[in-house]
This record gives C-alpha cells, structure tokens and sequence, in this order.
C-alpha cells in the first residue's frame, strides 16, 4: 500500500471509530458488532505499524495508554476549579436564592439544577479543537496531569466535533466529573473479594484509585466515564451561542462531550423545591451514583454579576441528599475468618429496614477501624448504605451511650483455630488486617473448598457451604486434592444429600479435572491472585510447571501480574505443603496445561527497537509527546534519566543537568531535525 492510500484510509477510520465510540459510549446505541469494531480497530493498528507516522493525538491507538509513569507531573489550570457551597437544608436553599435576587435586583431569575455526580472533579483542556492536557483538581490551581488515564476514557473525545464554524479554535477548557458506573463498580469489588483482597468502600474511592493508576493500562481495566457540566476557559466565544447554561450544555454536548443524563429549567424557588424532590426518585435509575443536586444559574451575565466568593461562585449552590441511614443497636460483634485467613471484625445488629432491605449485620471492615470509631458492645450505632456497598456502621450515637457498653477485645489468636495471627497491610493500602496463619484452620479450609467449587473458578455443582462445611466436619476434606478421592457412599451419606445430589457432585468432580490451567489456578486461592491474573499467567506459561518454577522478576513482568502477585505466587509454590498439594492434585490426573488463546510474542520492531531516548528541554516543532509517540511507533523506548543505557538523548532548548550528564557519560546528543531525519530515512518511500 502506497503511503498516499494508507494515509486516506487511516483518516476514514479514524472517523469511523470515532462515530462508533459516541454511538456506544455516549449515546448508548452500538451501531455495529463488537467483532466488526475490533476488526476496523486492528486495521488502525496494522497500518499504524506500517506507516509509524500516521498515529496522531486523535487516532484511537492513543487511548490504550503508554509506559507507566514514575509521578504525575503538575499541570496549571487555565482558570482556577473552584468548589461549591454544600447545604443539606432546603431553608437554605431558599435562602440562596433570595440572596441572589438581592444582589440582582430586578433580575428575572432563572435557574438550572442537574445532578450532583460523586466522583471527582476533573479539568480537560483542548487547543485547536484536540485534548492537549486532563488534570484532577488538585489545589484548584494546579492539579495532577493524569491525561494519559483520561485518554483511556472512551467517551472523552480526543478531537471535538467540527461546530458550524468549523473547528474549534483556540484553547478551551471544560470541567466534569470522573466516576465509575454503578455495574462496573460492583463488578470490580467482586472480582477484588474473590482474589482475596478488601473490597472498595464506594464507588468514588474506587475512581479515584482508578484515575490515580501511574499505570495507564491499569486505569483502562477499570471502566471509567466523565460527564462535563460546565466550561472554565474558553479563548474565543466569537460566534458561539453561549448566553446561557443551558445553551453551554447542548453546545458541549455537540462537541462530543457526554452531559448531565437529565436537567431541570426551574424560574422559581417552589420550581427548584420539586426539581430536587423529583431528581430524588429518579436518581436511583442512572447508571451512576448521585450525591445531590447542583442547582445553577442559568445566564452567564448574571454569573459574572454575582461573581464569586473566596472559595465559590455565588452563582451556585449543591443541595445534598442525606446518605440513607439507619439507628439501630450493636448486640454483639463476630469475628469472621476468611479463605485467606483474614479475620474481619462483624457488627451483630438489631434488625433494622433500611433502603429496601432489613439489615442485621454490618462490616466494621478492621481492628483499626473499631477503634478509630470506638464501637462498643451494647452501643446505639448509625449504619449507612452508600450506593450498591455493603452497608456499613457509619458512627456510633454518643448521646445513648448508657455506660455499660462493653469493649471489644479483638482475639489475639484466631477465634476458629486458636492460631497464631499476624498483621499485615492489605496490598491497596486501604487499611492493616490480622490473619490466620495456621493454614489447616477449618474456616480458611472450608473458604478454600468453596472457592475451588465456586462458578468462577473450578464450576463444580453443587460444591456450596452446606456441603463444605459437612465434608470439613466429618473429616472427609483437608485440601481441595481430597474432594477427588470421595466415594459416593461417603457423600450420600451426609445430611441433605440424596444420592442424585450425590452423583451429580462427583459427576462435577470428574468435569472438573479437565478445565483450562487458569481455573486451577485461581481456584488454588493463592491471596491476590484474581481471575485476571490467572488468564494471564495460564497464557503466558502454559503448564503449572512452568509456573511453578518462574522467578519473581519474571513473574513481575506480566501484565495483570505485578510485584505483590508475583511475591505472593513465589512464597505460595515455594511452600513444600502446597507443592505436595500440586503432586496430589497431579496424581488424580486434573489437567495442568491452558489452551488458552496465545498471541504470538510481540516482537518490537521499528527503526528504533532497542533504542532509549531521554528527551530533554523545549523542541523547536514537536511536543513532548509528539516526539515520545514517534519514537515509540519506531520500537523505542523513553526514559525519564539518562544513563549508560540510554542510546541517544533528543536536546531542544534550555536542556539541562539531563544534557549535561549525556556529555559526562559519552550519549549521542540528538537536535530535532536529525531526529527527525533519522526517523524519516527509516520509512520506506512508496
Ligand atoms: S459545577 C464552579 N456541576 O461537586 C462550579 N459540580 O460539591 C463548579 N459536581 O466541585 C462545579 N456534579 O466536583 C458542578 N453537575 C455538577 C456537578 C458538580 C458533581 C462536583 C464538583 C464540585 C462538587 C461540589
């Protein structure tokens, strides 16, 4: 293919895609098969392969996220992120509006209220119509230059729609929020529970961990979305309709941007009162969270007017909903152990009715935690359910307090074996868990039986808690390996279990051998290691054996793998109980090979495979991530310092102590039109 051609091509399918991309992540329309997009997007890929240079800041390659980052870099806001003023009082909402109408006298008022999305709050600037920069909100002033986290996003677009006018010029910068859909979440927190680690606490903590990945890759496993509900910075509103909030938000919406899913146009105080009653009873519908209402001034004249605060605009103002909440008595507080050996403290409730279902026991999430709160036994306590989570004790009700509340004496063994427990802290840092370490304890037995059986991993019927904790009792399992020597005399004979039940128990025992290597694996338990990382490790390696005698630094290198997997594979297979569990395991013939798809290993190729770069100081045409694409569509590879691995340091302007060390240590030193030279010679003409 000619380059002439491939450069056509590339611009039509850019297109394509993006129109795909605002169908389905916007609009919630797919307008083709997931097979037929994956199709047109290999094809960008290939000819972006081909043709280095056709990759550009708008081509959808740019979304799957480049090398992870050491830090983020601080980036300046163009206008400064303010906050609202949060009320939970409709009194004051009244209020506000009534100062606003004394400040603009005569002024017929007119106001817009969307929904408060919790999440947080980012700031996307544009130039001549491309995202140039996303940053979270940071002091206001400056922020966290996570654009490569955003790009990920995919109903961000990378090139705003052409307006009337044409593109858009100039710098604009629009303000949102990021967050992460109700179904995502849940889904998130599950898969984190059943490779052992703590669940999220709510849905904005887990965007914010998400937006937060130095690892864009990372970010990108975890489905983000941004809604945009206002302009902060705009260069030039010459010709654009923007006399109101409300024409603001069709106009963002017309850029591609994805805008609040409902608003309200309300002209008085009573309008505003139902606007927020009736936002209450829809909320629960939208496919993310909402914490309240922000209620706006519709004409940007008047705004300016009114101006703002030292902290906000007095323009606007975020009415609150009160987190449903419940009263009710703490009558007792369980230790439960988990499969990991994890002991997670339990509050014993009275129960209570609290948003759709009766509530008896609560997490109370760690040792710490008790404490910080002081939860007694006996204590009259508030208990929250924000969102899907788990309902939790939110703080303990001191007015109620009669005096003979007790105190609760965290076991210094494990309550279900009389073990040894130790301290560790829970690989997202979210906290210091005690665990069991005696692995034979029956709690952590009868958790790793279940979670061998459960659906994600080994899928074998009819392996649930009943049957476990029978099996466990009676002596008949210590280990997954023994479920593979029962009889159908010895299961038939257990409670609840006919003969059928029996049967079709060992008929799944039997299905069971033959499943793909990472089912194994993660029915194995080993602590971090989800279902994700299972696929990974079953594709990259193939046998358990393998596996099993991989080092830790190749481990680390996988993706969905990671240091705290890979530390905590190495000590798993180098334990002589669990290499005895595999040589059973072996023995009773279950398959320890994977089949799964296996794509051939990425050979980097390119002009500049092998290559380090360290750019340094202002290029006189390229930008820093212009130069950075170009080098990694020729195989290079960018690195922050220079040392004597790096292959050529690329110089512009003010280059400093980084130009200095190339000379020290003898690296090229590279200006950007032999840069660029050395990258054209490299493409072969048509
Ligand atoms: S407008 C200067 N609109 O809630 C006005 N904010 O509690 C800027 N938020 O800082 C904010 N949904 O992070 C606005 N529809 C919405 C919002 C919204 C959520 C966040 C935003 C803000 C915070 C205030």
């Amino acid at each position: 293919m000619t380059f002439a051609l491939a450069r056509h091509r590339h611009v039509q399918l850019v297109e394509q895609i993006r129109q795909h991309d605002e169908a389905y992540y916007l609009h919630d329309r797919p307008t083709i098969s997931d097979q037929e997009y994956d199709r047109l997007y290999h094809e960008l890929l290939d000819l972006e392969l081909a043709f280095p240079e056709l990759s550009c800041a708008e081509s959808p390659s740019q979304r799957i996220g480049g090398a992870p980052l050491s830090a983020f870099n601080s980036v300046q806001h163009l206008s400064p992120l303010r906050s609202l003023d949060n009320t939970y009082s409709q009194t004051e909402v009244r209020e506000f509006v009534a100062r606003l109408q004394r400040l603009l006298p005569g002024e017929k008022l007119e106001w817009i209220l969307e929904p408060k999305v919790d999440g947080l709050a980012v700031n996307l600037r544009y130039e001549d119509g491309l995202l140039v920069v996303g940053a979270t909100r940071g002091d206001g002033v400056t922020g966290d230059d996570i654009t490569a986290n955003l790009k990920t996003i995919r109903s961000v677009p990378l090139r705003l729609n052409a307006g009337s006018q044409g593109v858009m010029r100039g710098k604009v910068e629009v303000r949102g929020e990021v967050f992460l859909r109700k179904n995502a979440f849940s889904k998130l927190n599950a898969n984190r529970i059943t490779a052992g680690d703590e669940p999220f606490a709510n849905a904005r903590n887990a965007a914010a961990g998400s937006l937060k990945q130095l690892d864009p890759r990372e970010a990108a496993k975890r489905p983000l979305d941004l809604i945009i509900y206002g302009v902060g910075f705009l260069e030039s509103t010459e010709g654009l309709p923007l006399i109101t909030h409300a024409e603001s938000l069709s106009w963002l919406a017309s850029l591609g941007f994805k805008t609040p899913a409902r608003t309200w146009f309300c002209r008085s105080t009573d309008d505003i009162l139902s606007a927020l009653q009736e936002l209450e009873q829809v909320r629960g519908t939208f496919d993310y969270e909402t914490d309240g209402a922000v209620i706006k001034l519709n004409d940007i004249a008047l705004r300016e007017l009114a101006g703002f605060t030292s902290k906000a605009p007095r323009w606007a103002m975020a009415y609150k909903y009160a987190a449903e909440q419940a009263e009710t008595k703490l009558n007792a507080i369980t230790i439960q152990v988990g499969r990991t050996g994890a002991l997670t403290p339990v509050a014993e409730l009275e129960p209570v009715f609290l948003a759709g279902s009766t509530i008896s026991r609560a997490t109370l999430h760690n040792e710490d935690e008790l404490r910080r709160k002081d939860i007694r036994i006996g204590d009259t306590v508030i208990i929250e359910k924000a969102g899907e989570v788990i309902p939790a004790v939110v703080r303990v009700v001191l007015e109620k307090r009669a005096g003979d509340e007790t105190v609760f004496e965290f076991p210094k063994v494990c309550p279900e074996c009389q073990g040894r427990i130790e301290r560790a802290i829970t690989p997202g840092g979210s906290g210091v868990v005690w665990r069991c370490q005696n692995s034979q304890c029956p709690a952590q037995v009868r958790g790793r039986l279940e979670h061998w059986c459960a659906r994600g991993a080994m899928d074998i019927e009819g392996g649930g808690e009943v049957l476990v904790k029978q099996l466990v009792r009676q002596g008949l399992a210590h280990d997954v390996s023994d479920l593979y020597q029962l009889s159908l005399e010895q299961i038939s004979g257990l409670e609840r279990m006919g003969e059928k039940s029996a049967r079709n128990f060992l008929e799944g025992l039997v299905a069971s051998k033959s499943r793909d290597l990472w089912r194994l694996l993660f029915g194995l338990g080993i602590v971090h290691v989800g279902a994700g990382s299972a696929k990974s490790l079953g594709c990259h390696f193939v046998s358990l054996d393998a596996l099993a005698g991989a080092s830790h630094i190749k481990l680390a290198q996988i993706d969905d793998v990671g240091e705290v997997i890979a530390d905590s594979l190495v000590r798993w297979f180098g334990d002589p109980k669990n290499q005895a569990l595999i040589e059973r395991l072996r023995v009773m013939g279950l398959n320890f090979s994977s089949e799964l798809y296996r794509p051939a290993e990425a050979v980097v190729v390119g002009p500049f495979a092998q290559f380090t770069f360290v750019l340094t100081g202002t290029l006189p045409t390229l930008t820093r991530e212009k130069a950075t694409a170009l080098i990694e569509s020729g195989g290079g590879k960018v690195s922050g310092s220079v040392s004597k691995k790096t292959t050529y340091v690329l110089a512009g302007e003010e280059a400093g102590s980084k130009l200095k060390k190339a000379r020290e240590l003898g690296v090229t030193v590279l200006d950007e039109p032999s840069f660029l030279k050395m990258f054209e010679d490299s493409i072969p003409s048509d």
